[in-house]
């Protein structure tokens, strides 16, 4: 690295297919336009990383040949790292500076954000697969952060298009551009107040659920079930939200083609239903939001993200008000050197 970089990492937000992406299902989400900016500057001297969290007022450091374990958003930092390191790439000692309009917790992937900047400003490669990125950034997740999250995130930010969703298959990760085309309407996200965490909690529990689905019905992932008969409460229900909201991802891009907002609004619903009731991946503050999205004329709404807080999506038709706090979303380009 001969000299300054700035990279760009875009949040994301899931049109729908929830929970998906790990059971090798669909999903339709988009890069969006707030998120985390990376700056790195070259050091001449040493074989240090020094890092600040402008928006934390936070510090870290560590020298390249021993980058060590952390917490937090120093783990982000560190992982990145260390899994460029093992990849291949030549990480030069530099100064980093993050910051970003995207807050952590807020289920819109600041995680992912982050991920992309920071490889974006780091390696020298311009021409790197992002596929492959996506899962470096991944294996950051998993190993250095121990979030057990899938690959939705990572994509959405890395192979977004502006102006449209990005319909994945995670079977094979075969992605198509959905256009999305609103008109009058609008997309907003609102925060529910609860942060929403990966590495603790429900998340890693509703994978180990699905991985106990597979095994009591002698498949290797959910994609394959037929169905939910014969499994144990609450496995059933876990299965029957894949199944469904795979179904719905679809039917959401065909509704998109048709110009069928009022469908999409619809579709939307009962993506949330099937999280909150078959997925229990819902919590009070996240009910209460999408309440009064709804009550203010939201065609529909969900949970957006892993759950157990974070933010909701809703679609708004022409002459319907948002409640205050909400904001537009619209599909952004992916993350890149600015
Ligand atoms: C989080 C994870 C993703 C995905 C979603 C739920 O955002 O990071 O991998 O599993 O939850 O769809």
């Amino acid at each position: 690295m001969a000299e300054r970089v700035v990279a760009r990492g875009p949040g994301r937000v899931n049109l729908i297919g929830e929970h998906t992406d790990y059971n090798d299902g669909l999903a339709l989400p988009f890069a969006i336009e707030r998120g985390v900016t990376v700056t790195a500057e070259p050091l001449p001297h040493g074989d240090r990383i020094e890092a600040r969290a402008l928006d934390l007022g936070e510090e870290d450091a560590f020298a390249l040949g021993e980058i060590g374990a952390s917490e937090g958003w120093r783990a982000f930092v560190r992982g990145t790292v260390a899994e460029l390191q093992a990849a291949g790439h030549a990480v030069r000692p530099c100064r980093i500076t993050i910051e970003g309009d995207l807050p952590h917790g807020s289920g819109l992937s600041s995680s992912a954000a982050l991920e992309a900047a920071l490889c974006l400003a780091l390696i020298e490669d311009d021409d790197v697969d992002r596929v492959e990125l996506a899962k470096l950034c991944s294996r950051v997740e998993n190993d250095h952060v121990g979030a057990r999250t899938g690959l939705l995130d990572q994509l959405a930010v890395l192979c977004g298009a502006e102006g449209r969703a990005l319909r994945i298959d995670f079977r094979d990760l075969t992605m198509d551009a959905v256009p999305l085309e609103l008109g009058d309407w609008r997309l907003v996200t609102l925060g529910s107040g609860a942060s929403h965490e990966h590495a603790g909690g429900g998340y890693n529990e509703r994978r180990a659920e699905c991985a106990a689905a597979c095994e009591a019905l002698g498949i290797s992932s959910l994609r394959d079930a037929t169905g939910a008969g014969g499994l144990p409460d609450p496995l059933d229900r876990r299965v029957r939200h894949v199944l469904s909201e795979n179904a719905r991802v679809d039917a959401m891009a065909e509704a998109l083609a048709a110009g069928d907002l009022e469908r999409a609004g619809a579709l939307l619903d009962a993506s949330h239903a099937s999280l909150r009731d078959d997925y229990e991946a819902s919590v009070p503050e996240v009910e209460r939001t999408v309440a009064a999205l709804k009550d203010a004329g939201a065609a529909g709404a969900r949970m957006v993200g892993g759950g157990f807080g974070g933010s909701v999506l809703a679609l708004f038709p022409p002459g319907a008000t948002p409640p205050d706090g909400s904001v537009s979303v619209a599909p952004g380009p992916a993350a890149r050197r600015l």
